[in-house]
């Protein structure tokens, strides 16, 4: 089967030395890449900047911005059979990007923030490709996940609580409830981050012959 996996986090530029960004490392979905390319899958890895190495038979498309990120997931669509968004896109961006760097003054600053393209909304509805979303929340996990699922139009949403220090982003290990689209429910308890996504892969499988 052909993924196409994103990761790590975007960076939208305020000026040239200043982003935006996030926490996310990169490591679950990098997991995920290797874990697929292990059980003999070919593997497209649209990465934003992270300090990882990615799998050696990964097609590597590297990116910076949101923008950059939702081309190259729809440049890579064709002929896939799973998409997974595993990346921490950012949600909104500056307005403008200075040409020069913003210097210091002496008084309050604001910054006008836009919306991204939700790239997984820009999906088509109608596709031939199994859609697995991720859903980072800090409280109210399984009803934000499954609000997810629906407005996304995703097959499929893995939650991860990242409301604790010690798991979740930037840590090695992870847990992770899965709702599917035809409302079952699944499980992967505490594991290194490698562990769940050689689960994730699995169960991929399995919901791409489903549905
Ligand atoms: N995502 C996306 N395009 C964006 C932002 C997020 O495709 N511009 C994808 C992520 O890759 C992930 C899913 O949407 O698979 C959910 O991301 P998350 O950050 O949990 O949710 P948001 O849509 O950003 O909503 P909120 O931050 O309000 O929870």
């Amino acid at each position: 089967m052909k993924f196409v996996v994103t990761a790590g986090p975007t960076r939208e530029p305020i000026d040239p030395i200043r982003f935006l960004s996030n926490r996310s490392s990169g490591k679950m979905g990098y997991a995920i890449a290797s874990a697929a390319i292990e059980e003999g899958h070919e593997v497209t890895l649209i990465s934003g900047p992270v300090a990882l190495s990615p799998p050696p038979s990964a097609r590597l498309i590297q990116v910076t911005t949101s923008d950059q990120m939702c081309d190259a997931v729809h440049g890579a669509l064709a002929k896939t059979d799973v998409l997974v968004m595993c990346a921490a896109v950012a949600d909104y961006k500056p307005a403008s990007t200075a040409n020069e760097k913003i210097k210091k003054r002496d008084k309050a600053f604001s910054l006008e923030l836009i919306p991204t393209r939700d790239i997984l909304k820009s999906l088509p509805k109608r596709r031939d490709y199994l859609v697995v979303g991720f859903a980072a929340e800090t409280n109210e996990v399984e009803k934000q996940a499954r609000e997810k699922l629906r407005h996304k139009n995703c097959d499929m949403i893995v939650a991860n609580d990242v409301s604790g220090s010690d798991i979740g982003m930037e840590s090695d290990e992870n847990a992770v409830t899965i709702f599917l689209r035809d409302g079952e429910m699944k499980k992967i308890s505490r594991a290194p981050k490698e562990k769940i996504a050689h689960a994730l892969v699995k169960i991929i499988l399995e919901t791409s012959k489903k549905f």
